[in-house]
């Protein structure tokens, strides 16, 4: 009996690290470019929530604000923090930038231009069908974008809260912090501030799911129990 639950367990983990493996491998995340804000219009425009909290926040104006026209407005060590697409790879729009100001949307979600195009012209079935897509079948559409390159903290990786400390810290002697600060991120809080969910047709197909199914789509459903935390009202 014992060992029948031992080596179920490690079949099952064999089974689904080779699952995210063979995710992995279809991703494009690699190939895509940077776009910026710009090439997320749709979440911009307004009356949408991510757009129009997103405005609201310091995340959005943080180069203008701490580094524009100071000496350290090109610096690298500022700009991992407070710009975006650092030495990465950034859309011909931007001709010879070497990374885009503020933490832009991308900057957590990774590049967009192989998700603009998806978007555009889904299968050369042209602008719609992606949308037809997210509402007809919303676990493939998010599989769809996720092997396009885009990310979310908490699916992609296993916690929200990795990501935030690439550029936030929680204590006072933390190495890698803001030399200008001694502000320490309460992560319950800065989360809740941060959080820009909404519920969308995905999530009630999620609530909904087979145990079966739940195993079939886990590489894009939340590890995060952050993520299954009720929708703030607006
Ligand atoms: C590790 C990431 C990181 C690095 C590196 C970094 N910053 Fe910051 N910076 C932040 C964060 C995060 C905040 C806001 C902290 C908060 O509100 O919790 C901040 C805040 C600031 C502020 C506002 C301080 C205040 O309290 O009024 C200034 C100015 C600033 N940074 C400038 C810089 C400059 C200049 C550099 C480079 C020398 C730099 N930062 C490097 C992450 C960083
Ligand atoms: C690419 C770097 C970066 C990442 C990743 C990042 N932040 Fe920030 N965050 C900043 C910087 C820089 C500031 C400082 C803005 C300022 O004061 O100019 C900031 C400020 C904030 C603030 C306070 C400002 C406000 O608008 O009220 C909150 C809350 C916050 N971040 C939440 C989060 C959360 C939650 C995460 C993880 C999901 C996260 N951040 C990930 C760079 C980052
Ligand atoms: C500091 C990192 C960060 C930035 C900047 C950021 N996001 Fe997010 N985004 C997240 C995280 C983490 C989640 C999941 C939990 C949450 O909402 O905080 C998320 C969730 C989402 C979702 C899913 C919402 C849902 O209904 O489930 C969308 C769509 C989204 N973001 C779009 C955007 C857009 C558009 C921008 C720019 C205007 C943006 N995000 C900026 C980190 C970020």
């Amino acid at each position: 009996m014992l060992r029948g639950r031992i080596y179920k367990l490690l079949f099952g983990g064999l089974a689904i690290s080779f699952c995210s493996i063979a995710f992995v491998a279809s991703a494009k995340a690699g190939e895509a470019k940077f776009v910026s804000n710009a090439g997320c219009k749709c979440h911009m425009s307004k009356g949408c929530f991510e757009g129009e909290e997103y405005k609201e926040r310091l995340h959005s104006n943080t180069w203008e604000k701490r580094l524009q026209g100071t000496a350290d407005e090109d610096n690298p060590e500022c700009l991992k923090c407070h710009a975006t697409a650092v030495d990465k790879k950034i859309s011909k729009k931007f001709k010879d930038k070497k990374y885009l100001p503020n933490v832009q949307c991308e900057a957590c979600h990774g590049a967009g231009d192989e998700y603009v195009k998806l978007k555009k012209n889904y299968k050369g079935k042209g602008k719609d069908a992606f949308k037809k897509l997210l509402k007809e079948d919303p676990l493939l559409a998010r599989k769809e974008q996720y092997d396009a390159g885009l990310l979310v903290a908490g699916i992609t990786s296993n916690t929200v809260k990795e990501q935030c400390l690439e550029c936030h810290w929680e204590s006072a002697d933390a190495e890698n912090k803001c030399p200008k600060t001694d502000k320490v991120m309460d992560y319950k809080e800065y989360f809740k501030k941060d959080d820009h969910r909404d519920e969308d047709d995905i999530d009630l197909v999620i609530k909904k799911l087979s145990d079966a199914d739940k195993k079939k789509w886990a590489d894009i459903l939340p590890k995060d129990d952050m993520l299954y935390l009720p929708y703030r009202k607006h």
